[in-house]
């Protein structure tokens, strides 16, 4: 039976990487469960990460090899995964290309295409749920811009990049998979709870 496929989503700094760690953690060697993270996870989906998030591109390359990448990371790892009864959890999928490429590029007259494109390299591999981690930029920014090491493309886009995306989120959040809406504002534990309590329903023979 296939495994169920799970995507965690969110802006920079919404809280989405810590809870990942976390989840990870109390998965740790448990061998039905594959983690990756886009983009990256293969070795192209690596090299074409590098080059994402260090190079100032035009819109539509950006759609293009973001594309490219999540292409090879579901013919290399996610489909062999899902089709051998594993499940998948994923750090952003097919949502983010929405909020960003779309929304934070203000690229509206491109939507049509690549919902075309998702159709053709995702096809009926969506993720069979979000889990969206939803925090205002002007908090996530915040914490974003506290870290140590150099900000990616994205992360130092302008504050007003990141609302347009989060309201791309808020605009499409349902467009795939289910969606589940977790409230990034409160302290890690507190959204650490709520994780666990989602993941529970989600992955129920995992016993978590
Ligand atoms: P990463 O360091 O993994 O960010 P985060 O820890 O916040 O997930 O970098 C991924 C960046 O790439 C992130 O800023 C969002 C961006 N991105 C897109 O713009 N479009 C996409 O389709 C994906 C998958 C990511």
């Amino acid at each position: 039976m296939k495994g169920t496929f799970i995507a965690f989503e969110g802006g920079d700094g919404s809280g989405k990487d810590t809870q990942l760690a976390r989840v990870k953690e109390r998965l740790a060697g448990n061998p039905n469960v594959t983690f990756v993270r886009e983009p990256g996870g293969t070795s192209t989906g690596e090299e074409l990460r590098r080059l994402l998030l260090n190079m100032q591109m035009c819109p539509k390359s950006q759609i293009l090899l973001f594309l490219a990448a999540r292409a090879q990371l579901l013919y290399e790892v996610i489909i062999p995964a899902l089709t051998a009864g594993k499940h998948v959890i994923a750090n952003r999928f097919g949502l983010s290309t929405v909020a960003y490429q779309i929304y934070g590029n203000q690229q509206h007259d491109l939507l049509p295409f690549l919902q075309e494109a998702t159709r053709f390299v995702v096809g009926d591999w969506q993720p069979d749920h979000y889990v969206f981690f939803d925090l205002a930029p002007e908090i996530a920014l915040g914490r974003v811009k506290g870290r140590e090491g150099k900000l990616d493309v994205f992360e130092q886009e302008t504050i007003d990049y990141h609302v347009r995306a989060l309201r791309g989120y808020h605009a499409h959040l349902h467009d795939f998979g289910r969606a589940h809406v977790i409230d990034g504002s409160p302290s890690i534990e507190s959204v650490s709870t709520e994780v666990d309590r989602v993941m529970r329903e989600l992955l129920p023979q995992l016993h978590l």
